[in-house]
């Protein structure tokens, strides 16, 4: 492959690239899955992250423990199952920048943002609206319109969709912040995505608070694309809910436990709605079994049931890993690994002569670790023989690749291998 005037892409270059970058990938600390015998190049961290080694030890410690102890395991467990999501506080206040009251692990991504919906989705009088995305994830879409309904009001009106200007791929917060302006006493919530699944488009979310709030509306965030893919701040934006899974870049394994997030201001407030379980109930006496709910004074109040003890194992062990390298570092390897597959894609494609539509922002700062591309005058067929040569990526209707090099385990080197095959693929099918 030809160099670029600031890019090499020799894997011989890549691999010195990757000895000498100041955040060395820790692949050997995951198992790379491998078809017909072979490791493939994986870049769909941004779906399935890959399984730490250390997810064997961490689950074997708990069903060791469970043989042992049975029942007592609650209190007598290396890591006592009774308040077992309070190991995972720490890495996840760090994800999402946030003091550890305001986070918990439980549940399920869309069962979670049913249930902040439930406190923060209360409309009352003209404001009834809530402002999202267009084409957001379809579960973020069902849950909205089905939480209005549920209001008894109606999606078609209620539900307004931010779209990327004519031409554009991508949404410009400056017409999110007009949405806000134009319906502000009619605004009940704004909901998007931290990251955008489809386009990797990261959201100005401070920027989107402050104007939903500025109209006296909430405004929350699924963060499915985001967590261990970008640092944020929640606490000091000020934002007032998060919701999140943990089986992409957390790396928890497939329906892994998820999380929220709910901010310092809301988390004791008596005067909105949640939903009530036991494990919400002030954990001092939740064993008393008292008829009368009394709530914790943290998002814990927005638990239900008692923890996923074997799931919550892996998640733990996983979560280790971001507190070690830090999420800060892991950005900054991310947006050099980003850059060096953009360039290496647009190499390719002016060498073998097709457009690569890359529909995810150019600027980095507007971006996390995926790439979506468009590769004009091949759709799924390209897919297709990437996956045959052993590359992971995904396909998203109508005819987008999702590419994610993930700075835990993915190397220049992946890269300028992944470069290689593209090059092979391309070439192949414009002559057929
Ligand atoms: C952005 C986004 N929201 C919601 C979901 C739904 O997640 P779950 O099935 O865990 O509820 C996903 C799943 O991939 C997603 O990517």
């Amino acid at each position: 492959m030809q160099a670029n005037p600031k890019y090499t892409f020799s894997v011989e270059h890549a691999r010195s690239m990757d000895n000498s970058d100041p955040v060395p990938a820790r692949t050997s600390d995951f198992h790379m899955p491998r078809i017909k015998g072979k490791e493939v190049i994986y870049f769909t961290g941004n779906s399935l992250g890959l399984q730490p080694k250390s997810a064997h030890e961490a689950l074997k410690t708990e069903l060791d423990d469970w043989a042992q102890w049975g029942v007592e395991g609650h209190f007598h467990a290396r890591n006592p199952w009774v308040n077992y999501h309070e190991r995972l506080a720490s890495g996840l206040s760090h994800l999402v920048g946030a003091k550890e009251h305001e986070v918990v692990a439980m549940n399920a991504l869309t069962v979670n943002l049913h249930l902040l919906l439930v406190s923060f989705y209360a409309p009352k009088g003209k404001r009834t609206k809530i402002i999202c995305e267009a084409k957001a994830f379809p579960s973020d879409q069902y849950a909205l319109a089905s939480q209005i309904r549920f209001h008894g009001g109606n999606p078609e009106t209620d539900l307004i969709e931010i779209a990327p200007r004519d031409g554009a791929t991508c949404i410009e917060e400056e017409d999110i912040e007009t949405a806000i302006r134009s319906h502000a006493d009619e605004l009940a919530l704004v909901m998007l995505g931290g990251v955008h699944y489809f386009t990797g488009q990261l959201m100005d979310m401070q920027r989107i608070t402050r104007a939903a709030h500025s109209v006296g509306a909430y405004c929350g965030f699924d963060l499915a694309h985001a967590m261990g893919n970008v640092p944020m701040q929640l606490h000091d934006w000020n934002v007032d809910f998060a919701c999140w899974c943990s089986y992409k870049y957390l790396n928890s394994g497939p329906g892994a436990v998820a999380g929220v997030f709910v901010h310092d201001t809301h988390v004791a407030r008596e005067d909105i709605q949640r939903f009530d379980g036991w494990w919400g109930h002030d954990a001092k006496r939740r064993f008393l079994m008292e008829p009368k709910f009394e709530s914790m004074k943290t998002a814990e109040a927005w638990q239900m049931s008692n923890a996923p003890v074997l799931n919550m194992a892996v998640h733990a062990s996983s979560l280790d890993m971001f507190l070690e390298v830090g999420i800060e570092r892991l950005r900054e390897k991310s947006k050099r690994l980003t850059a060096y597959l953009e360039a290496g894609v647009q190499q390719v494609a002016g060498e073998v002569g097709f457009r690569a539509e890359l529909i995810t922002p150019q600027n980095p700062e507007r971006r996390g670790s995926q790439l979506s591309l468009a590769a004009h005058g091949f759709g799924k067929s390209l897919f297709e023989a990437l996956t045959e040569a052993g590359v992971i990526t995904d396909w998203r209707e109508p005819n987008v690749i999702r590419m994610a090099p993930v700075p835990l385990y993915n190397t220049f080197e992946d890269i300028a291998s992944f470069l290689i095959i593209l090059k092979d693929c391309t070439t192949a099918l414009s002559t057929k």
